[in-house]
C-alpha cells in the first residue's frame, strides 16, 4: 500500500507533524493503542517559553544551557527558545486552553529556570493539548488514522527509507511513503520505576538503529526527583510545579535538605535533586510538603495530583507529607537529527522525545520537552511539505505472521523483568564502569534468548528494549566521566 506520508506515534510532536504536513498530502498516522495513550497526555508541569515582560531569549537560553551542563546544542538551544513564543501562540490559537488569571496568560516555575515562563493548564498541561490535537486529526479529511498498529520495522535499504512495516488486525502490512516521521516518545519503560506510560518502550529508536540511523547522547537519562513512592505501573508523577509553588522536600528526620545541597534549593536543576533524594533515601523516607500552602490553593491549582493522591493513595496533598522517589524520566538523547528533523538515513526524520536536536544536552530543563517537540514538529513539516519525490518501493523479504506459544509469551515477559530490573539496579542514578560492563554482558545473554525476528508484538518490544538498553550503556561507558545525568561513582 502507498501513501504521500507515514507519522508513527500520536503524542505532541506526531500530532502537530500531522496537522502540518495534510496541508500538502495524504498521511498516515499509526499508533500503537489509542489516540491519546503517549507520554504528552501524562504532562503536568507545563511548556516552557519566554512569554514574560521581565523575561528574554538569553536568559531561557542560558537556563537551557546551564542544565544541560553545556553540552547542548548552542544552535539548536537558540533556534527552540526563539520560536517558543509562536508555538504557545499556535496551540492556543488550536484551541488549547493555558491558565489565564486577570486576562494575562499564568506562568509559573520550575527546576533551573530564573524566570516564571511555564505556560499550563492546571496540572494536566498534557491532556489538554493531546486533546485538543487529537480532535483536530481525527476531523482532517487528508489524516488517516491506524490505532491499535505496531510499527514493527523500517522499511530501508542503503540509508533510503521507503516506508514502514507495520502489524494491524494481526497481519503484516508493508506501506510505502514519499517520507516516513518517527515520533514514538521515550524508554521510560526500559527501567523498573519509571513516570512513563506502557507505550514508551524506545521501539522508534531501535528501528531507526536498525536502519542504520546514528543516535546520540544516549547515556542521558533523566530521572524525575518527585514521583510518589508508592509502588504502582507507572509511578505517579509529583509536578516539578509543586516546587514552583513552594513546596519543600523533607528527609527521615523532618529537615530540609536541599538548601544545604543547591543555592536554588528544591528548584535546583533536576539531577542534582534527583541525586541528592537518592542519597538521603539510605537513610530513611523522603517526603514532598506544600501543606503550609492555603488548602484552597493547593486544591485549585492541582487538581488532578489533589484528587489522584485522595483517591487512589488515601493521602491529603493540603495535610499530609508525601513520600517521594526519583523514577526514570526523559531520554535526553535519541536518533540525531538536524534542525529540521532530518536524520543520516534519506526520507527519515525523527521527531519529539525519541530524537536528539541536541537542545537538552546532558540534562533536560523542565518543561522544556513539549517545547521542543512542538518547535521541531512545526519546523520539520514545513520542511517536509515541500517533498514532492516519487513514492519509491523497494522489495523486503516477506514476513508471515507466526505463531507464538504461550510459554514464549511468558519468558519473553520475564526476560523484559529482568532488563528492567538490571536498567535500574546499575544503569540508574549512580553508575561504576564495572557494573555498566558486567550489565552489558548480562544483556547479551538475554537477548540470545530471543528470536532473530518475530512479528509477536510483546517480543519485538522486549527485542527494542534490549537493543536499547545496549546504547544507553554503550554510550555510558564511552563517557569518561559524570556530566549531567549520567553520574559515575
Ligand atoms: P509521546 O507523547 O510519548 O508519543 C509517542 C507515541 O508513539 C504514542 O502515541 C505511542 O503509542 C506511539 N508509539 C510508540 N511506539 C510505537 C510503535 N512501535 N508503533 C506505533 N506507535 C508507537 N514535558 C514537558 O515539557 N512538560 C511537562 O510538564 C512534562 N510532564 C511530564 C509528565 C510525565 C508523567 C511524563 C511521563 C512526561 C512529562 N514530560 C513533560 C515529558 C513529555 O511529556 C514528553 O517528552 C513528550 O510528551 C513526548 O512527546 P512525543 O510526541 O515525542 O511522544
Ligand atoms: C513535571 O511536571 O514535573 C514534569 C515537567 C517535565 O518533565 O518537564
Amino acid at each position: 500500500m502507498k501513501t504521500d506520508f507515514i507519522i508513527v506515534g500520536s503524542g505532541i510532536a506526531g500530532l502537530n507533524a500531522a496537522l502540518n504536513i495534510a496541508e500538502f498530502g495524504k498521511v498516515l498516522l499509526i499508533t500503537k493503542k489509542r489516540l491519546i495513550e503517549s507520554s504528552t497526555n501524562f504532562a503536568q508541569g507545563g511548556i516552557a517559553a519566554v512569554l514574560a515582560k521581565t523575561d528574554d531569549f538569553k536568559k531561557h537560553v542560558k537556563d537551557t544551557m546551564i542544565a544541560g551542563c553545556f553540552h547542548n546544542n548552542r544552535e539548536a538551544v537558540k533556534f527552540m527558545v526563539k520560536h517558543g513564543p509562536e508555538a504557545i501562540k499556535k496551540l492556543m490559537n488550536l484551541g488549547v486552553k493555558f491558565e489565564i488569571i486577570e486576562k494575562k496568560l499564568a506562568l509559573t516555575r520550575e527546576g533551573g529556570h530564573s524566570k516564571n515562563r511555564i505556560a499550563y493548564a492546571g496540572d494536566r498541561t498534557g491532556e489538554e493539548i493531546e486533546k485538543t490535537l487529537v480532535a483536530l486529526v481525527e476531523k482532517n479529511p487528508n489524516i488517516t488514522i491506524w490505532e491499535n498498529t505496531f510499527a514493527l520495522d523500517l522499511i530501508a535499504k542503503n540509508r533510503m527509507c521507503y516506508g514502514v512495516r507495520v502489524i494491524k488486525n494481526n497481519r503484516v502490512i508493508d506501506v510505502f511513503s514519499r517520507a516516513v516521521i518517527l515520533a514514538t516518545g521515550g524508554i521510560g519503560q526500559i527501567y523498573k520505576y519509571t513516570t512513563n506510560p506502557e507505550i514508551a518502550t524506545a521501539d522508534g529508536i531501535a528501528m531507526a538503529f536498525k536502519a542504520g540511523a546514528l543516535t546520540q547522547d544516549m547515556e542521558f537519562i533523566q530521572f524525575h526527583p518527585t514521583a510518589l513512592a508508592i509502588e504502582r505501573k507507572p509511578l505517579f508523577l509529583l509536578s516539578e510545579s509543586l516546587r514552583g509553588e513552594g513546596a519543600i522536600l523533607i528527609n527521615s528526620k523532618g529537615e530540609r535538605f536541599m538548601c544545604h545541597a543547591h543555592k536554588l534549593a528544591e528548584l535546583a536543576p533536576r539531577d542534582i535533586v534527583a541525586r541528592e533524594i537518592y542519597s538521603q533515601q539510605k537513610l530513611g523516607p523522603v517526603y514532598l510538603d506544600i501543606s503550609h500552602k492555603n488548602a484552597a490553593f493547593i486544591r485549585k491549582r492541582f487538581p488532578k495530583i489533589y484528587s489522584t493522591l485522595k483517591k487512589k493513595y488515601s493521602l491529603d496533598l493540603t495535610r499530609d507529607k508525601i513520600p517521594v522517589t526519583p523514577a526514570a524520566h526523559y531520554l535526553c538523547g535519541g536518533v540525531k537529527t538536524n534542525l529540521n528533523g532530518e536524520t543520516n538515513i534519506k526520507n527519515l526524520c525523527c521527531l519529539g522525545e525519541m530524537a536528539c536536536t541536541g537542545v537538552h544536552g546532558a540534562n533536560r530543563l523542565a518543561s522544556n520537552s513539549l517545547l521542543e517537540a512542538m518547535v521541531f514538529s512545526e519546523h520539520a513539516a514545513e520542511k517536509i511539505k515541500i517533498k514532492r519525490d516519487e513514492i519509491k518501493t523497494v522489495n523486503k523479504p516477506a514476513l508471515h505472521l507466526t505463531k507464538i506459544s504461550s510459554s514464549q509469551t511468558c519468558a519473553s515477559r520475564v526476560i523484559k523483568e529482568e532488563i528492567k530490573t538490571l536498567m535500574w539496579n546499575n544503569v540508574g542514578i549512580l553508575r561504576s564502569k564495572s557494573r555498566l560492563r558486567e550489565t552489558l554482558v548480562e544483556l547479551r545473554r538475554l537477548e540470545k534468548l530471543l528470536p532473530a525476528s518475530t512479528t509477536n508484538i510483546e517480543i519485538a518490544e522486549v527485542k527494542n528494549m534490549l537493543t536499547v538498553a545496549r546504547l544507553i550503556i554503550e554510550a555510558a561507558i564511552k563517557r569518561k566521566k559524570s556530566l549531567g545525568c549520567h553520574f559515575v561513582v
